[in-house]
């Protein structure tokens, strides 16, 4: 097994909601870890208890510019993009981007290293899909040019890169489909359903379901998703293989399930549907329990209150404390004492 506790590896998009929890099993199981960012949508916050660690360092870059690691790698895990929709849709070329030249650059370092390469895709490469559950082997109902494409082709076009360079370049790689994936240190703002409806459940404004509410998600608590990226970083498989939770359910149910375990008394608010909202979302884990023996563990009632206690305990400290977390992409992150690594051609680092 290569990687396994050992060897530093570079998170990219690691002060993101998905990868500040990497960065914390990987530092946890005793490796180093280089976190690359350019806080787009990410924040120092969610890596700040990282910071003095001797393990840890944070490296300001924009993944699609040019950066060199100056140590070793065992691993380069690749998660730099945008993630949640308005996000996307606010960042439409710099997700592209993210997609292709940066993984391109995450490829190259991974190649330049001898490092294995697992790049994060997900569950919309499968777009509105026509089969259900979701196998590895379906190719997917994409459209290429609504307003959901810069985000879908942009992890279409990264697996195929990332496969290329697999069979042509000899790099070792595994992609992972990772499906919704929740908990501690989303954003109340990213847009996303699960914080949409804990805010607004906390907040007592009506939790808003788009469409009759009867389209599926299956949404997987951080940890389990964390450990399936691990278990493909440690594993020689390239995939693609499907990370996600097979309690599929549907977002007026969740909206319920939301407001009834935050004791809220919001209503519930239909507004219209997104342009290519996907209507089904359900993977077949099979290839993950077979290949990497895994399977999500954290039932949804487990990691929703997990996460409700993150959300009601960082209400509290806005509402009684200074500082303000919000992301601010401007915001010079020097100034918290956090490295800024620049690294020769580095011109778009804190873009956004
Ligand atoms: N959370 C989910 O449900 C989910 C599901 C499927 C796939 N993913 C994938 O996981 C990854 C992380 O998603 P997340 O939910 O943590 O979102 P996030 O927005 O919290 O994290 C993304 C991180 O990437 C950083 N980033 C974006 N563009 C960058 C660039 N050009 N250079 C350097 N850093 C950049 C952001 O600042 C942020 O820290 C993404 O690649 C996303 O596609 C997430």
């Amino acid at each position: 097994m290569r990687n396994s506790g050992q060897g530093t590896v570079l998170v990219t998009g690691g002060a993101g909601f998905l990868g500040s929890h990497l960065c914390d099993r990987l530092v946890e199981r005793g490796q180093r870890v280089v976190c690359l960012d350019n806080l787009a949508t990410g924040r120092t916050e969610n890596v700040r208890h990282l910071l003095d660690h001797p393990r840890f360092s944070l490296f300001l870059a924009d993944v699609t510019d040019t950066w060199e690691i100056d140590e070793p790698l065992t691993a380069v895990f690749h998660l730099a993009s945008a993630a949640s929709p308005p996000d996307y849709q606010r960042l439409p070329v710099e997700t592209l981007e993210a997609g292709s030249l940066g993984t391109r650059n995450a490829l190259r370092c991974a190649k330049e290293h001898g490092a294995r390469l697992v790049l994060v895709s997900t569950s919309e490469v499968y777009g509105d899909p026509r089969e259900h559950p979701q196998r590895e082997t379906y190719w997917g109902n994409v459209n290429p040019v609504g307003p959901r494409s810069v985000y879908d082709e942009a992890k279409r076009y990264a697996e195929a890169l990332v496969m290329a360079h697999h069979r042509e370049r000899l790099v070792d790689v595994g992609i992972a489909r990772v499906f919704n994936t929740y908990g501690p240190r989303m954003r109340p703002d990213d847009g996303r359903m699960i914080p949409n409806f804990i805010t607004q459940a906390l907040s007592g404004r009506p939790l808003t379901v788009t469409g009759n509410g009867q389209q599926t998600r299956s949404v997987c608590y951080v940890a389990d998703t964390v450990e399936g990226l691990l278990m493909l970083g440690d594993n020689e498989a390239p995939g693609p293989i499907n990370i996600g939770s097979q309690e599929e359910v549907c977002v007026l149910t969740l909206a319920h399930f939301v407001r009834d375990f935050s004791g809220s008394r919001s209503e519930i608010e239909f507004i219209e549907r997104p342009e290519d909202d996907p209507h089904y979302r359900k993977p077949d884990i099979t290839k993950a329990r077979a290949e990497l023996g895994w399977s999500p563990h954290v039932r949804l009632e487990e990691g929703m209150r997990r996460t409700l206690a993150f959300f009601m305990e960082r209400q509290t400290a806005l509402t009684t404390g200074p500082g303000d977390d919000r992301p601010n992409p401007s915001r010079k992150e020097t100034q918290d004492g956090v490295a800024h690594r620049a690294a020769q051609g580095l011109g778009r680092g804190d873009h956004a």
